[in-house]
């Protein structure tokens, strides 16, 4: 799938089907958050591959607005050790393995609220690292609502050299 083709059509997907995603696929998605850009190439991420139904639950019970977890076929929790710019370079990472896994059928949603030190306890991991998310992935049980995106009109969000310029008068001088 072409970059603007995965971006265009990814939604958010908080209902999967309980199909499992094959390890090689997993695998590819980790390898895009692995190849992600990071601030002075740090590569500060840690990611944490949760299939286990029993951890899913839990974790799902660690956010007001993430049940959804429970029904993954897996979920990706994402840490940062010693991260100057944590939420930048995880955003990154995460968004890269989150289209990546759009490109091959999977999708999948950015949760926030966590209670963080419930997660770390939950997965084991140090107490000094910070948390960015736990995303669940899965098949989409819904087939997704291609190009039905609901976002704001471009001449509400961008301009030309100066704020207030709308962004039609790069059209119009080329
Ligand atoms: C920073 C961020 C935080 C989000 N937090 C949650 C969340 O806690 N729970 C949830 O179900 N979706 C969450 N989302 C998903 C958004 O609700 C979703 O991307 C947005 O509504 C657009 O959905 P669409 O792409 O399906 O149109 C979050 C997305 C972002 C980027």
């Amino acid at each position: 799938m072409e970059v603007m083709e995965a971006i265009r059509t990814n939604l958010a997907v908080r209902e999967f089907r309980p199909d499992k995603v094959p390890k090689d696929i997993i695998i590819k998605i980790l390898e895009a958050g692995r190849l992600a850009h990071s601030s002075k190439n740090t590569q500060p991420w840690r990611f944490i591959v949760v299939d286990d139904k029993d951890r899913l639950s839990l974790l799902s019970k660690t956010t007001p607005t993430g049940a959804h977890i429970a029904n993954a076929a897996f979920a990706i929790a994402l840490f940062m050790e010693n991260a100057k710019l944590p939420e930048v370079d995880g955003a990154r990472a995460m968004e890269d393995m989150m289209l990546v896994a759009w490109s091959l059928g999977v999708g999948s949603c950015w949760i926030t609220n966590f209670d963080e030190e419930k997660v770390k306890q939950i997965l084991n991991v140090p107490k000094e690292w910070k948390l960015i998310t736990v995303a669940p992935f899965g098949y989409p049980v819904k087939p997704a609502r291609k190009g039905k995106k609901k976002r704001k009109a471009l001449e509400e969000i961008a301009y030309y050299n100066t704020y207030g310029n709308p962004i039609s008068r790069m059209i119009e001088q080329r």
